[in-house]
């Protein structure tokens, strides 16, 4: 809710303070889905972007209390900064310009407890915290979804990369207690229950990522010479029994990142009748299988990541698995809440041993709900 209301003091009225937060997210499984029109499962978490701002004005004027330096620019997101975070404040701007927002700015702080690059989000949740203070600014209302496809578009203007919704939309339909099924093709989803007794824990390899410099480009690219061999279908309508035929005569290459894809989503939704039968045997399979064929189809894990996964399920962790786009960043375990400190410990003790250049990082996560005005 709002902080403070227009009061007027002294016979002045004192400027009307705003505060939106927007929540990072764990993607439980569904990798490299979400952009050939496929299936995530994503949980929006209890670490997030909030931004504190006064409405009004012709600027958008921003301070980071974690990242460096500042912004200044037009409300209409007409300049774009050569480098840094100002990117994605004034692409999300320019695409809002486009959808008929009138040119209001805003003036204030972020403030973020998400780890930067590590594989949560970031970059959507603060996509999302400035659309929500941007269009308050401007009396401009759209609907959930139209805002992740915004967003998206923001990400894509910002640094180039041709990411898909899962990351803002779960940012902006999160509810706590829940996953949420998304099917990125039809845009409908439906929340799933989370083992209450089960925590996620995150576990950061140290390894930096930044999507602009990884490869994510070139996977989408590999898997789209594959996707002619699907006759228009979308890989989510292949059955996984299908695939051997479909894969003759690719190369292999195209035909690996396909298979990944074709199976991955076969995995969301097994994941999704195993979580509503709390069957968590079922889940570690899923996610081993998961994280096996990011590692061998699609390309995309490190060795970091690799090692993160083994340790937690020797650890005692119900299921393990990269998470978020990989080339670094972070693993999800889910694990006993009773349990996830000293797991936790475990891991990053171990890891500290087997990757002693690297600082490896623990996060307890619980799902929350989705971006709003506080
Ligand atoms: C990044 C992208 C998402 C998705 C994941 C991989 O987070 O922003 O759209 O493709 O990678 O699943």
């Amino acid at each position: 809710m709002t902080s403070s209301r227009r009061r007027p003091r002294g016979g002045y009225v004192m400027p009307e303070t705003r505060r939106f937060h927007a929540p990072g997210r764990v993607n439980l499984i569904g990798e490299h889905t979400d952009h050939t029109q496929g299936l995530v499962l994503p949980a929006a978490i209890d670490r997030g972007i909030t931004l504190e701002v006064e409405l009004g004005g012709t600027t958008i004027e921003l301070t980071s209390r974690q990242a460096k330096g500042e912004v200044r620019l037009p409300a209409d997101g007409s300049v774009m900064p050569a480098a840094g975070w100002g990117r994605f404040v004034a692409a999300v701007a320019a695409e809002l310009a486009r959808a008929g927002r009138a040119p209001v700015g805003m003036r204030g702080m972020l403030t973020s407890d998400l780890p930067h690059e590590s594989g949560l989000s970031s970059s959507a949740a603060l996509e999302v915290a400035v659309a929500l203070g941007l269009m308050a600014a401007a009396d401009l209302a759209l609907a959930p979804l139209e805002l992740a496809d915004l967003c998206r578009r923001a990400e894509h203007r910002a640094v180039g990369v041709p990411s898909g919704i899962m990351d803002q939309a779960a940012s902006l339909l999160g509810r706590a207690g829940h996953a949420v099924f998304l099917d990125c093709a039809t845009m409908t989803h439906r929340y799933v229950a989370l083992p209450a007794d089960h925590a996620m824990l995150v576990v950061d390899s140290g390894v930096r990522r930044s999507l602009e410099s990884s490869a994510y480009a070139d996977r989408t690219r590999d898997l789209a010479a594959a996707l002619p061999a699907l006759e228009g279908r979308r890989p989510a309508e292949i059955a996984v029994e299908e695939l051997d035929g479909l894969l003759r005569g690719l190369d292999p290459l195209p035909a690996r990142r396909l298979r990944h894809v074709v199976t991955e989503n076969a995995r969301v939704r097994a994941t999704e009748v195993a979580l509503s039968r709390g069957d968590l045997a079922a889940l570690g399979r899923l996610f081993d299988e998961g994280h096996q064929s990011l590692r061998d189809d699609y390309a995309v894990t490190t060795p970091e990541l690799d090692t993160l996964v083994s340790l937690a399920r020797e650890a005692g962790a119900v299921a393990a698995r990269m998470t978020g786009a990989g080339f670094g960043g972070a693993i999800v375990a889910l694990v006993d809440a009773g349990t996830v400190e000293s797991v936790a410990a475990i891991v990053l003790e171990r890891y500290a041993r087997t990757h002693a250049r690297r600082t490896g990082a623990a996060l307890v996560c619980h799902s929350a709900d989705g971006a709003d005005e506080r």
